[in-house]
C-alpha cells in the first residue's frame, strides 16, 4: 500500500478509533461508525493510484475474474480495518453476507444493491432465499448494517469505476475475508 493512500485515511481512521474505544453491540458500533464515516474520505482517485499491483496480472486494479477489494488500514489490536471495494461496469459481487458489522460510504460511481432474506427452514425444507428490495448508492451515501439480516449482493451500474470504502468491525487480513458465506441465485 502507498503512504499516499495510508496518509489519506488517516483521519478517517483516528475518528473510527475514538467511537469504537466503547464497548458496544455490533448494531450500535456500525451506526456511530457511519455517524463519522463523511470525515475525510478518500478521492476516488487516491484509492485507485494506491491499488498494489495485481499478481496475476501484473496491472494495478485489473484482475477481471473477481471483485478488487484493497484494505487501507487494519486497527493494530484487530478491531476494525479500513477497505476499499472497486467494481467495474457490470461487475457484480456474489450473494453474500457478513463475518461482522459494516458501515459504507460511496465515493465514486453508481452501485446497486440486492437485499435477500432467508426464510426459516420448515417441514422438511431447508430455508430459501428470497429478493428483499433494492436501491441505488451514489457518492456521499453511508449505510451500516449487523449480521443477521445482511445478504446482499452489490453491481456496478454505471458508467465507470464504482468505489465504496467499508469499515469492518474485525481484522479482515486475519480472518480471510469480510464474507461469512455465499448464496446461490434464489429460484423464481
Ligand atoms: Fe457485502
Amino acid at each position: 500500500m502507498s503512504s499516499l493512500i495510508a496518509t489519506s485515511v488517516s483521519g478517517l481512521v483516528e475518528a473510527v478509533r475514538q467511537v469504537t474505544r466503547r464497548p458496544s453491540n455490533w448494531p450500535e458500533a456500525a451506526d456511530r461508525v457511519a455517524g463519522v464515516l463523511d470525515r475525510r474520505l478518500p478521492s476516488g482517485a487516491e484509492v485507485l493510484a494506491g491499488l498494489t499491483t495485481d499478481p496475476l496480472t501484473g496491472v494495478p486494479g485489473q484482475d477481471p475474474a473477481r471483485v478488487r477489494s484493497q484494505v487501507l488500514h487494519v486497527e493494530p489490536d484487530g478491531s476494525f480495518s479500513v477497505v476499499a471495494l472497486i467494481l467495474r461496469p457490470g461487475q457484480e459481487t456474489e450473494i453474500h453476507d457478513h463475518v461482522t458489522w459494516c458501515a459504507v460510504a460511496m465515493i465514486q460511481g453508481l452501485e446497486r444493491e440486492e437485499r435477500f432474506v432467508l426464510e426459516e427452514p420448515g417441514n422438511g425444507t431447508p430455508g430459501r432465499l428470497r429478493s428483499a428490495g433494492l436501491s441505488l448508492s451514489r457518492p456521499g451515501e453511508i449505510c451500516a448494517f449487523a449480521p443477521p439480516g445482511d445478504i446482499h449482493r452489490v453491481t456496478n451500474v454505471g458508467s465507470g469505476p464504482s468505489i465504496s470504502i467499508n469499515v469492518y468491525g474485525t481484522d479482515v487480513a486475519r480472518v480471510g475475508s469480510s464474507v461469512r458465506r455465499v448464496y446461490a441465485e434464489p429460484e423464481e
